[in-house]
């Protein structure tokens, strides 16, 4: 995401496009995307369900396990996981991710973006064998964050090259596949959960985390056979050659409009010397505005509660060992699902529609949970949960996540890359992907405590973010549907709030000049 810097067309100032389709090229471009996707999401679900396995949390974690078995004699429900050394084994990744995805945009800029990918695949591997490995706690929180490292390599170069190497007119699907391939790495992570909890002898967690170095391998050889991506050519200052990789990317000799607009685009990028100091600027304060609040708003819907601890959870709820593993299942799976509803849909009904939607079926499914775990666990969380009744909260969870999945998850990386005028785009992008990984890393260390704390009130406090997030969104995201990435600034215009930050004269693609020789008013 970060630092994907080319708009369709930059010289016409109207979206045109180009000659050529689906080549080899951009079919191991969308591979790559694949595995990039795929290794995040996969770290996403693993953890949750090693952690609520007894034989990791005995060999690691002892008191933990200490507490788990008072709790199932009729101890504190609520309290049983909170250590803050467990949660540290969860969120050591995305503080690794989010200082490592800011070294990588360097990388990416001077190296190729290739050697991204390569140098975050082969951290990754080692971040897998370390793990697999592991024989005290310190293996496992340093593997952790080598995955981490490896995640923000790849967080970072894969989605720049996809938008380079992917003809225009589909880079918003392949966008929102980046997504679906982070939900199904996510399913397949609590499947494997599933699988290796049932191995006698207690070494399952082992191959969970192990088995994630087969999308790395996958992305690590892969990327040894990527050509550059003609933009990182030319901004390295190989023009010819950026001309023919473009050539043979397309399929067609036919690229001299494209390779055009990717000159122009090329030039107005190096001559913003401070993309950093430029988006703090008046004019780009809806933009800037937005590249905060989405992934931070898009973190307190309470999403990777359930992701990194749907497992335990459910233990908390008093599922046994397994139908906790399964019930991560059924809410990977409707994460899925229901992020393919919104890669057909958000095209057609638009982004407003889908965030308000998600947001009000959000709040009902937060305080449905909260209702639920409340009325039967109450404050002292000393209780056991029918199984009847405990479908019951996995049912309502479902609506949940479905409502996440087809609103903030995809919107919430769509729509701040969408908004951002080229000039500033690549900090932009950063400054998204480094809030949401902070962000992650934040509730993944509070929730645990919290739990333990504010018990089912915890349910409400999110439910709470979701009623800000959607007036937010109802007050101050205009509709971005079908707009040229390059007239983006009349939709800024046009809306009642933001309307006196952008002036005329700086809207449009006429304000590249002002931005980037500094002429700016404010
Ligand atoms: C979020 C992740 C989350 C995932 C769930 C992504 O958009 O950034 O934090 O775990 O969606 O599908």
């Amino acid at each position: 995401m970060a630092g994907a810097a080319v708009a369709p067309s930059v010289s016409a100032g109207r979206r045109q496009d180009y000659p050529g389709g689906l080549t080899l090229f951009v079919f191991m471009a969308c591979l790559m995307a694949a595995t990039g996707g795929l290794i995040f999401g996969y770290d996403i679900g693993i953890s949750g369900g090693v952690t609520s396995m007894d034989p990791f949390l005995s060999r690691f974690f002892p008191s933990v396990y200490r507490k788990q078995a008072e709790a199932a004699d009729g101890g504190n429900q609520y309290c049983k996981f909170d250590s803050q050394l467990l949660t540290l084994f969860t969120s050591s990744l995305y503080v690794a991710a989010l200082v490592a995805s800011l070294f990588a945009a360097s990388v990416t800029r001077a190296a190729g973006r290739k050697w991204s990918m390569f140098v975050g695949g082969l951290t990754f591997l080692a971040g897998c064998a370390l793990n697999g490995a592991a024989v005290n706690v310190a293996m496992l929180i340093l593997g952790r964050v080598l995955l981490g490292v490896g995640v923000g390599f790849a967080n970072q170069s894969v989605p720049v090259y996809l938008s380079e190497m992917a003809p225009p007119r589909m880079r918003g699907m392949l966008n929102n596949g980046f997504q679906l391939m982070i939900t199904l790495g996510i399913l397949i992570a609590n499947l494997i959960n599933y699988g290796t909890d049932r191995i006698a002898g207690g070494w399952g967690w082992r191959l969970s985390l192990a088995l994630a170095a087969v999308p790395a391998v996958v992305m690590t050889v892969g990327s040894l056979f990527l050509p550059d991506t003609p933009n990182s050519l030319q901004e390295r200052g190989h023009p010819e050659e950026a001309k023919r990789m473009l050539r043979r990317v397309r399929g067609t000799d036919d690229v001299g409009a494209e390779y055009d607009d990717l000159v122009a685009a090329s030039e107005v990028s190096k001559a913003v010397s401070h993309p950093w100091r430029d988006i703090l600027r008046r004019r780009y304060r809806p933009q800037l505005v937005m590249a905060v609040a989405i992934p931070l708003l898009q973190q307190l819907t309470g999403i990777n509660v359930i992701m990194f601890y749907a497992p335990v959870l459910f233990k908390t709820l008093g599922f046994g060992s397994s139908a906790s593993l399964m019930s991560a299942v059924i809410t990977g799976l409707v994460n899925l699902v229901s992020t393919l509803v919104s890669v057909f849909t958000v095209d057609r009904v638009g982004r407003r529609a889908l965030f308000l939607e998600g947001g009000a079926q959000m709040l009902t499914g937060q305080v449905a949970v909260g209702a639920l775990i409340g009325a039967k666990l109450g404050w002292s969380g000393v209780a056991a949960i029918p199984p009847g009744y405990a479908a019951a909260v996995v049912v309502v969870m479902c609506a949940y996540v479905a409502g996440f999945a087809w609103s903030w998850g995809p919107l919430g990386w769509l729509v701040p890359s969408e908004v951002m005028p080229l000039e500033v785009r690549p900090a932009g992008q950063s400054i998204t992907v480094a809030v949401n990984m902070l962000m992650t890393f934040a509730v993944a260390q509070a929730f645990l405590p919290m739990l333990c704390r504010l018990k089912f009130m915890l349910f409400f406090f999110f439910a709470a973010w979701v009623v800000v997030m959607t007036l937010f969104i109802a007050f101050f995201l205009p509709e971005t549907k079908g707009v040229p990435i390059e007239d983006m600034a009349e939709v800024w215009k046009a809306h009642w709030y933001w309307k006196r930050f952008v002036t005329d004269d700086v809207a449009g693609r006429g304000d590249i000049e002002m931005g980037c020789g500094g002429g700016a008013k404010n």
